[in-house]
């Protein structure tokens, strides 16, 4: 159920009967204040414009072909030709009637699914996932979670760093350590940082290490077997390492979902030659660049794509074409989504310039490089150890589970020492989430625990309890959140639950159009919020309620209850019975 856009289309029939072009902006919006009912139709005055009239008459014109009786139990006209519309009680509480029996809850059909491309998370694998990696993993997997659920094909992408100049010292240090005897699991890969610091130290300093690295880089790339094995003993490791991330933080992300870079090689020198023979690639001091002057500087010289490196090596940008193709060609895909910091919106407009020049992507295909700012620290500087270092993800979320038990204990009162730790895990966890999916997507933020771990404001436990705390009410009145009854919406806060509820797939379309999981966040927070004023203006269990009105209260609360779990697992979130 989507009742902006319903409203849309009914407005979009009265202007098409009133001479009025199809595509005519409706502008449809939930109202701003209370006062102006829950949404207003406010195209009268544009549409006025078009057909050179009085923009209240046009409006007056609109209302009364606009056929709302059933919907609406009070529709106005204000200031200039603003449609101010109140939805009827009975007519919100039938639609919510529809939502108790769907698994879906107020959702409507997907009338067209489509197949989306999500490339997310993708860390190097040179190297142990910090904390930049958090923001690409947890946003994609809200995004992912949104689009299934909505009922879109979803393709997950983990387009994993394996491949580059670098793994040749990695490997070779390797080589070393094992000849060492020195075991694998234990040592070399144990921590990846120091070993990648090792191997960088050796390369700098040791004479014949560099050039031993450069000759197995050269050797990994035509194939060579033993050069093949270490580099996969590496990868296997590296990637070990990630997952066990993942699974701490709840993602979807799987092993099969692994598209690393090394996957593209073979397509790699096919696609030069294509952009070669179309004459977009042209050889430069060597290399073969593709200049694009759609992105020129100010001085109108062109930007600068290299996708052959002198000498013949392909980069990160020649990977990226081959998967336009594949994505586009062998996957199917309608839209593509690729989730990275912001300093790579550069690379990525190159990359869809130049494959939509040489064809590499079908025309109607969506390729939407979605940028995210920075985690800083409370310091306003980037997110580092005390020491300077890189915050190791898996690291911050074990410290993350060690602060949400300190908070919860103080909180509970009857958990077993077992239960307490499972919902320190869910909060814990939940909370990093949270913070990070609820700020705006784009710009940087500032990683706090305080602020993340507060049961106030809105944060993961904030929701969780509210959770909690309908659960308890269904505990009391000894139901769970299959009991069904009939709704009758009386008082105000009752229909602005409602109205609420029935918002969840107009906020869902716009997190899914943009990649803004913020926008389900502070839906989440807002239904949580009502909820609490409901509660308090309307009794649901005290001596002396009418047993209909009870049970009506109830199934309203059981409709909070499941919108707000569907809603944080959307996020990746866990919730809890108790607390
Ligand atoms: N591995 C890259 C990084 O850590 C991100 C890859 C994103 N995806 C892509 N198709 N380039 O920055």
């Amino acid at each position: 159920m989507n009742i902006k856009d319903l409203l849309s289309s009914k407005t979009q029939a009265a202007m098409v009967a009133l001479g009025l072009p199809a595509d005519t902006n409706t502008a449809v919006t939930i109202s701003t204040k209370v006062e102006f009912g829950d949404y207003q139709i406010n195209g009268a005055m544009a549409a006025a414009k078009l057909l050179k009239t009085n923009p209240r008459a046009l409006a007056e014109q609109l209302v009364q072909k606009l056929d709302l009786a059933e919907m609406a139990e009070k529709v106005e006209i204000a200031g200039p030709g603003f449609i101010n519309i109140s939805l009827r009680k009975d007519w919100l509480a039938a639609q919510l009637a529809d939502a108790a029996q769907n698994p879906r809850l107020t959702l409507g059909a997907n009338p067209k699914p489509q197949t989306v491309v999500v490339d997310y998370s993708a860390p190097n694998l040179a190297k142990e996932m910090h904390v930049g990696h958090l923001r690409s993993t947890i946003i994609g997997d809200a995004l992912v979670r949104c689009l299934e659920f909505w009922g879109d094909k979803v393709i997950r992408q983990n387009h994993m760093g394996d491949w580059g100049t670098q793994f040749g010292m990695l490997i070779a240090h390797l080589e070393d350590k094992l000849a060492a005897g020195v075991d694998l699991e234990q040592v070399a890969l144990a921590d990846l940082e120091d070993f990648y610091r090792e191997a960088k130290k050796r390369f700098d300093d040791e004479a014949g290490f560099a050039d031993k690295s450069r000759d197995y880089v050269v050797k990994l790339q035509s194939g060579d077997a033993h050069c093949q094995k270490l580099w996969q003993l590496f990868i296997d490791t590296s990637i070990k390492h990630s997952e066990e991330v993942y699974q701490k933080l709840n993602v979807t992300l799987g092993h099969e979902h692994i598209k690393p870079e090394s996957a593209y090689n073979p397509m790699l020198q096919p696609i030069v030659d294509e952009l070669k023979a179309k004459g977009l690639a042209v050889e430069d001091q060597g290399a073969l660049v593709v200049f694009l002057q759609e992105l020129a500087d100010k001085e109108g010289n062109p930007s600068p794509f290299i996708v052959q490196k002198t000498g013949g090596g392909f980069l990160y940008a020649t990977t990226d074409l081959a998967a336009c193709k594949y994505r586009s060609f062998e996957l199917g895909a309608d839209r593509i989504v690729i989730f990275t910091d912001a300093r790579q919106a550069l690379h990525f407009k190159q990359v869809e310039l130049v494959a939509r020049k040489a064809g590499l992507l079908k025309d109607h295909v969506a390729y939407d490089h979605c940028p995210f700012g920075t985690m800083m620290g409370e310091d306003g500087k980037p997110f580092k150890t005390r020491t300077g270092g890189t915050v190791k993800l898996a690291e911050l979320l074990e410290e993350a589970v060690v602060r949400a038990q300190a908070v919860v204990e103080q909180k509970s009162s009857d958990l077993s020492a077992e239960e307490m730790a499972e919902v320190a895990r869910k909060v814990g966890i939940g909370a990093v989430k949270f913070a990070d999916l609820s700020k705006n997507r784009t710009s940087d933020y500032v990683f706090s625990w305080d602020a993340m771990l507060s049961f106030e404001g809105a944060t993961a436990p904030y929701l969780q309890y509210a959770y909690t705390r309908i659960s308890a009410i269904l505990r009391r009145a000894a139901i769970d959140e299959a009991f069904t009854a009939p709704l009758q919406l009386l008082e105000e806060q009752e229909k602005q639950l409602a109205v609420k509820l029935l918002r969840l797939e107009e906020t869902l379309q716009a997190v899914m159009k943009e990649a803004v999981p913020n926008l389900l966040c502070n839906y989440l927070y807002e239904l949580a919020s009502q909820f609490m004023s409901f509660y308090e203006a309307c009794p649901i269990l005290k001596e002396g309620i009418e047993p209909e009105l009870k049970n009506s209260r109830l199934m309203l609360s059981i409709l909070v209850a499941r919108t707000l779990k569907q809603g944080l697992d959307l996020l990746g979130i866990e919730v809890m019975e108790r607390m």
